[in-house]
C-alpha cells in the first residue's frame, strides 16, 4: 500500500486496496493519468451516449447544450474539485471523510449520498440490461432495420416484456457484482484506456455516417444553435441534474476516487480533464443521434428509447454495419459497466466500513437489494406503465428524484463543507498549483454560485 495517498489508514475498502491485480501496478500510471482514467471511466457512461441525446431532446436542442455547458465548467468543475479534496483530504469514502472531517451531523449527508448511488444504481440496471439485450441483437443481426417504426415497436415490445427486461437487467447487475465481488475494478479501470479511446473513435465513425443522411444538417443545426425562448424552469433544472449525472458527482463517488490520489497529483488540472473527457462524450454522442433523429423522422422527444431507436437504423445505412453494431454495443457495454461498478462499490463500501460485513455478503446484499429496488422501474415500461406518481412512471420518478433532487443537494452540502467548513485546509490542496487564481474563484463558485445556481433552479420548478 505504500503507493497509496497520505494515510497509511487509507479505507480497507476503496476499490485501490481491494485490487487484486496489487496496487504497484497503480503508480505506474503515473497519478494523474491514473485518477483520469478512473473518474472519467466512471463518468463516460450511459449518462453521455442514452440520457444525454434523449434530454436534449425533450428540452429544445441548443439551448439546453449552453445551459448544460455552462453548469458543467462552473458548478461542475468546482465541485469536482471539492469533492476530490474531501477524498484527498481523509484517504476515506464519503461517509467516513466527512464524519473525520466535519463530524458526527455531516456524515448524514454522506450516508444519504450513498442511498443515491444506490438509487440510481437501481434504474441504471435497467438501461444496462437494455445494453446487453441490444448486444445480443447485434450478434443476430437482428437489430439491423432501416425502418424506425419498426424499431419503436420492437423497443417497446421488449422494454414492456418482464421475463425480458428482468432477465437482461439481471445479467447486467450480475456482471456488474461479479467484477466488485472479484475486486478487479482496477483492472478494468485500465482496460478502459484503450476502449475508452476506442469508443469515441467509433463514435466519430458513425458521427461521420449520420452527418451524411440526407435532412441530418437540420438535426445539427437544431442541437448547435440556442433558441434561448425554449428554456424554462424544468430545462435548467434537467440541464443541472444532467451536468452533476455525467461527471459522477453528488453521490460521494469522486470521493472515494479522490481518496487514492497522490500527494503530488495536481487536482485542479485532473477536475478540468475528467469534465473535459465527459462533456465530450455528451457532445458526440449528440452529433450521432441527434442528426440521425431528424433524418429518420424520429420525434426528438421520443424519451428514454430515443438512442435505442435511432443507432440501429444508423448501422443499417453503413458499410460493415453489423461488425459496426456489434463493436459499438460491446464498447457502450463496457462503459456502463465501468459506471455501474463506480455506483455499486460505495454502497458494498459503506456496509464493509460502517457495519464490518465481509466482502462477499456486502456484494450480494448490494446484488438482490438492486435487484428488488430496480425491478419495478424495470417493469414500469411494461405491466406497471399504469403506475403513476406525480404523473410519472416509476423509472422517470427514481430518474428525477436521484438525479435533480439529491444529486444537487448532496452536491450543495460537499459545496458548502469545503468551501466553508473547512476552507483553510481545503485550499491547501491547490498549493503549489501554478493556477492560483482560481483558489478564490474557487471559493466563489462553491459559496455563491453554487448555492444560488440550484436554489434558483429549485425555486423556478417548485
Ligand atoms: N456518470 C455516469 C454516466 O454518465 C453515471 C454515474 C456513475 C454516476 N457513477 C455515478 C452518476 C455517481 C452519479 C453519481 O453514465
Amino acid at each position: 500500500m505504500s503507493h497509496l495517498p497520505i494515510s497509511p489508514a487509507a479505507p480497507a475498502t476503496s476499490p485501490a486496496a481491494t485490487d487484486a491485480s496489487g496496487g504497484a501496478s497503480r503508480a505506474t500510471w503515473g497519478s494523474r493519468l491514473g485518477f483520469v482514467l478512473a473518474a472519467a471511466g466512471s463518468a463516460v457512461g450511459l449518462g453521455a451516449v442514452w440520457k444525454f441525446p434523449y434530454v436534449v431532446g425533450q428540452h429544445g436542442g441548443g439551448a439546453f447544450l449552453a445551459v448544460y455547458l455552462g453548469c458543467v465548467l462552473t458548478l461542475g468543475v468546482a465541485l469536482l474539485l471539492a469533492e476530490m479534496t474531501v477524498g484527498r483530504l481523509t484517504g476515506q469514502s464519503i461517509t467516513t471523510a466527512l464524519h473525520t472531517l466535519g463530524g458526527r451531523a455531516w456524515a448524514w449527508v454522506g450516508r444519504i449520498a450513498t442511498f443515491n448511488a444506490f438509487a440510481i444504481l437501481s434504474f441504471y440496471v435497467v438501461v444496462g440490461g437494455w445494453t446487453v439485450t441490444y448486444l445480443m441483437r447485434a450478434f443476430t443481426g437482428s437489430v439491423l432495420a432501416n425502418d424506425t417504426q419498426r424499431l419503436v415497436t420492437e423497443f417497446s415490445a421488449f422494454t414492456a416484456n418482464p421475463v425480458a427486461s428482468l432477465a437482461s437487467m439481471g445479467v447486467f447487475l450480475g456482471l456488474t457484482a461479479l467484477i466488485v465481488a472479484a475486486g478487479v475494478q482496477k483492472g478494468i479501470e485500465r482496460a478502459g484506456k484503450w476502449l475508452m479511446p476506442a469508443l469515441f473513435l467509433l463514435m466519430l465513425l458513425v458521427i461521420a455516417r449520420a452527418l451524411t443522411l440526407p435532412g441530418a444538417m437540420a438535426g445539427v443545426a437544431w442541437f448547435l444553435t440556442p433558441d434561448f425562448s425554449m428554456i424554462s424552469g424544468d430545462t435548467l433544472l434537467e440541464a443541472l441534474g444532467l451536468a452533476f449525472f455525467s461527471l459522477s458527482l453528488g453521490a460521494g463517488m469522486i470521493v472515494v476516487y479522490g481518496s487514492y490520489l497522490p500527494r503530488d497529483a495536481r487536482l485542479a488540472g485532473s477536475a478540468v480533464w475528467v469534465a473535459t473527457l465527459a462533456t465530450l462524450a455528451c457532445c458526440l454522442a449528440g452529433l450521432m443521434i441527434l442528426p440521425a433523429v431528424f433524418a429518420f423522422g424520429v420525434p426528438p422527444d421520443a424519451g428514454p428509447g430515443l438512442t435505442f431507436i435511432t443507432m440501429p437504423a444508423i448501422f443499417a445505412q453503413m458499410p460493415f454495419g453489423h461488425a459496426i453494431a456489434i463493436a459499438f454495443f460491446l464498447l457502450l457495454l463496457f462503459a456502463a459497466l465501468t459506471s455501474a461498478v463506480s455506483l455499486f462499490e460505495p454502497v458494498a463500501a459503506f456496509l464493509i466500513d460502517e457495519y464490518q460485513w465481509q466482502r462477499g455478503p456486502a456484494v450480494l446484499a448490494v446484488f438482490v437489494a438492486t435487484f428488488l429496488f430496480g425491478a419495478p422501474a424495470a417493469l414500469s415500461f411494461g405491466v406497471w406503465s399504469d403506475v403513476r406518481l406525480f404523473d410519472r412512471t416509476i423509472f422517470d420518478l427514481m430518474d428525477y428524484v436521484t438525479v435533480n433532487l439529491l444529486m444537487p443537494a448532496g452536491g450543495l452540502c460537499i459545496a458548502i463543507f469545503v468551501g466553508a467548513f473547512i476552507w483553510p485546509k481545503a485550499r491547501t490542496v491547490l498549493d503549489g498549483s501554478r493556477a492560483q487564481w482560481f483558489v478564490p474563484v474557487w471559493r466563489v463558485l462553491l459559496l455563491v454560485l453554487t448555492p444560488i445556481a440550484i436554489f434558483g433552479v429549485w425555486y423556478q420548478t417548485f
